[in-house]
């Protein structure tokens, strides 16, 4: 199938070209991000292959079903930047990659807790400078402590799994209760109590309507003096304003994001020359107890490999007629039939 990929790096490209090699699709690379300015470049492309911050709204799919495009074929596991309803409406099927490592994301969750807990970021710095006090670094035990995980799914389960080993308590919200958790000692919770007892609190359900900003001024007011936040699902799920505030008040002691909900201007891009313009964004780097890291955390050499494989496949199926269910993804009415 002739395939457009676009927001293309030098890795995607290198994973797909050897992955393709079974498969001998006709790939052409754009290292573009799909926008209104670049949904041309896909005319005549039967499939479409974007990354998470390409533009999926509803005026874009309609001009790529117009232009001969049938298939969307995420290299993400993802959705929520896809207008669904209107894929659906201009017969555009959309596939994506539902589980490529969910370690991948676990480890670099458990690693921004380690690393903020443990004031790594600040002690690399100040080595390096010859500066080798201990002031200000000192950090906590994980052992004992109860971090709150919300999303138990393949990657929030990852995390309870490797947090039970710390010795951790574990509180989980997730309207689907996972059994593997539950057996591993998980204890489900409602959101407010989870807010109340957790000292670190963990992000890992995807986007919907219902997740949007879950983490605003109210959540925070509710949750314990310094606790610890991690985002490494999307960022919209944080509302950034809510907390900063929660930042300045102390309210909020640590912070880590891999995802930040204006990323889409900043992430995977070398801006270093360029005069940054979001202050929000810029308002997050002045806090020391702060660490972001630019959408990386799925950026292990087999979460690539994975990537690669499973989007070049889908492709395959959806040309066979058997796109795997999991695989594909449906309007919110019809993905919460199928989930029930
Ligand atoms: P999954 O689909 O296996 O699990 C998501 C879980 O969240 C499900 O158990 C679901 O019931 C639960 N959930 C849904 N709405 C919820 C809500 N409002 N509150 C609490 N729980 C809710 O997804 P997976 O693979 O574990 O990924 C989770 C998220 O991680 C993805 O949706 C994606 O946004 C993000 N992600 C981030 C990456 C990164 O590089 N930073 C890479 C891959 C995924």
């Amino acid at each position: 199938m002739r395939v457009a990929i676009f927001s293309v790096k030098p890795y995607d490209k290198e994973y797909l070209e050897k992955m393709n090699e079974p498969f001998q699709h006709e790939l052409t690379f754009f290292e573009a991000r799909l926008s209104a300015e670049t949904v041309s470049l896909a005319s005549g492309f039967e499939a479409v292959c974007p990354f998470v911050n390409d533009q999926l709204d509803a005026p874009i799919l309609k001009t790529l079903a117009q232009n001969g495009t049938r298939l969307l074929a995420l290299r993400s596991a993802g959705f929520n930047h896809v207008d669904l309803k209107a894929a659906e409406a201009n017969g555009l099927t959309v596939a994506r990659v539902p589980a490529y490592s969910p370690y991948a994301i676990a480890e670099h969750t458990v690693g921004l807790m380690l690393d903020l807990n443990r004031n790594i970021h600040r002690a690399y710095n100040r080595v390096r400078e010859g500066n080798f006090s201990l002031d200000g670094l000192m950090g906590f035990d994980m052992n004992g402590k109860t971090v709150g995980i919300v999303g138990t799914g393949k990657i929030g389960a990852i995390v309870a799994n490797i947090l039970k080993g710390f010795g951790c308590q574990l509180l989980a919200y997730d309207p689907y209760p996972n059994s593997d958790c539950i057996a591993l000692g998980v204890r489900y919770t409602s959101l407010e109590t989870l807010y109340k007892d957790a000292d670190i609190i963990t992000l890992h359900c995807p986007l919907t309507p219902d997740s949007r900003h879950l983490i605003d001024d109210q959540a925070i007011a509710q949750m314990k003096d310094s606790v610890m936040l991690i985002n490494t699902s999307r960022g919209a799920v944080v509302d950034t304003s809510a907390v900063i505030a929660g930042l300045k008040s102390g309210k909020i002691g640590y912070l880590g994001l891999d995802v930040y909900e204006e990323e889409a201007d900043l992430f995977f891009e070398d801006l270093s020359n360029r005069v940054i313009q979001d202050d929000l964004f810029l308002r997050l780097l002045t806090f020391p107890n702060v660490i972001i890291t630019g959408h990386q955390a799925f950026f292990t050499h087999e979460a690539i490999a994975h990537i690669a494989h499973t989007t070049l496949k889908n492709i395959q199926d959806f040309e066979q007629g058997s796109l795997a269910t999991e695989n594909r993804v449906l309007p919110e009415e019809k993905l919460a039939v199928s989930h029930g």
